[in-house]
């Protein structure tokens, strides 16, 4: 992996040495990485801004909180707490579970990239009307400023890249506790006007404060949404709505990447092949979540089946994609199975090449686990396992 890091970064751009030539480097590495140049090669902070009780187990964040509250994500978790305790230990949470030293070993391993996932109450407004106006109320104050100093300094600091994934739309756009939910299950961000207009505010929001800073590469505008087919026109106007805030109103041309409905993503996809590939668009990417984990039971399934249906069936999606550059927001190595060590690098390796289709790269889901216990989840685990090579 240092051989291939070197090739692409060192090559472009004569000394790193310099001071100046760090900073001119980062804003060049950018500018390979939208232009498709340089693929992404990186991973999700994960359960950082958006915390998810399954892989922070142990974090201060959910002290004295029964396990099914904290199962639903911050809004029930901060409403359970309230302020005076639930602040504290989500400040706890936020200033311990990632912190500079993570983005240099991140570095260290050869990659450009995070994806860093927020929620809508991170920006610290709603202008939309409506009876909901004052949710985003409900969750710990202060997330911003961590991602300021991701993006102003640690990311800066070590030549990393930062995507953000608006991950938690106001209404939930999934469900599930990744997106904070008022109830798990509840998706309410399709069918409210007002859910959408906040979400086109908060991304503009980020696009404006950000625009200037070399290590922000962009956003992506929607994780995993989970509507029915009847809401792909809502997913697919707030897609161009927000493209026409941020290109327009805010003037950045930073990276935008797109997600279909989760269960729309290859072979499944459709329309969204053709979707906002247009000349007036640029600077897309269309995202993937490719996970082996679901649906992948032992009822059917052997290690040596996955790998093969890798090699011989996913692989083809890559190769068959007609629209914007792929960028795989989510992967793994997780999976139902306990695997030795060799058959967990092959399971690896037929990933990372298949992945190398994706001219938008990949992020790595995640680069921590709380505990540990969930091993292959923590890239920095299996990196250090010798697991992960590419
Ligand atoms: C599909 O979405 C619409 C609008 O959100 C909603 O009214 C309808 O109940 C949904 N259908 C199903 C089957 O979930
Ligand atoms: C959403 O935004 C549109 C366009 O600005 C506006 O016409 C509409 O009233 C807004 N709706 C809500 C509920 O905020
Ligand atoms: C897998 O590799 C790790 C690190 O090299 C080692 O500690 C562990 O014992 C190995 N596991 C097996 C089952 O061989």
């Amino acid at each position: 992996m240092r051989l291939f890091f070197s090739f692409l970064f060192v090559l472009p751009f004569l000394s790193l040495t310099h001071a100046a030539s760090i900073a001119s480097s980062l804003s060049d590495l950018k500018k390979q990485v939208i232009d498709g140049k340089i693929p992404c090669r990186g991973v999700n902070l994960g359960g950082w801004l958006v915390a998810e009780r399954w892989m922070t187990g142990g974090s201060p964040a959910w002290t004295g909180v029964p396990d099914d509250i904290a199962n639903e994500g911050e809004y029930c978790t901060m409403k359970y707490l309230g302020h005076e305790k639930g602040d504290k230990q989500f400040d706890e949470h936020r200033r311990t579970f990632i912190t500079e030293q993570d983005f240099e070993e991140i570095s260290a391993a050869g990659m450009n990239t995070v994806r860093i996932t927020v929620g809508y109450w991170i920006v610290g407004f709603d202008h939309t009307w409506g009876p909901n106006i004052n949710t985003w109320k409900m969750y710990a104050p202060g997330a911003l400023a961590y991602l300021d100093t991701a993006i102003r300094q640690w990311a800066k600091n070590h030549n990393i890249l930062v995507l953000i994934s608006f991950h938690a739309a106001k209404g939930s756009q999934n469900g599930n506790d990744n997106s904070s939910p008022e109830a798990l299950g509840e998706t309410n961000w399709f069918a409210y006007e007002e859910n959408v207009n906040n979400t086109l505010d908060a991304v503009e929001f980020l696009a404006n404060r950000y625009k200037d800073d070399d290590a922000f590469l962009g956003i992506g505008l929607l994780n995993e949404p989970q509507g029915n087919a009847t809401d792909i026109p809502v997913l697919q106007q707030y897609y161009e709505d927000a493209y026409v805030r941020i290109r327009t109103n805010v003037g950045s041309d930073c990276l935008l990447s797109i997600s279909p409905m989760l269960w729309q993503q290859k072979p499944y996809d459709g329309n969204w092949a053709s979707f906002m590939i247009e000349s007036k668009y640029h600077n897309l990417r269309h995202e993937w979540h490719h996970y082996h984990v679901w649906g992948f039971g032992a009822d059917k399934w052997t290690p040596d089946k996955i790998i093969t249906w890798i090699n011989s069936v996913e692989t083809k999606y890559y190769d068959e994609w007609k629209g914007n550059p792929i960028l795989v927001g989510e992967w793994s190595i997780a999976s139902q199975f306990k695997m030795d060590n060799a058959t967990l690098k092959r399971f690896a390796n037929a990933q990372i090449n298949m992945f190398k289709k994706a001219i938008g790269g990949w992020t790595y889901w995640a680069w921590r686990y709380y505990d540990n216990s969930g091993v292959e989840w923590s890239m920095k685990h299996m990196i250090q396992r010798g697991m992960l090579q590419w």
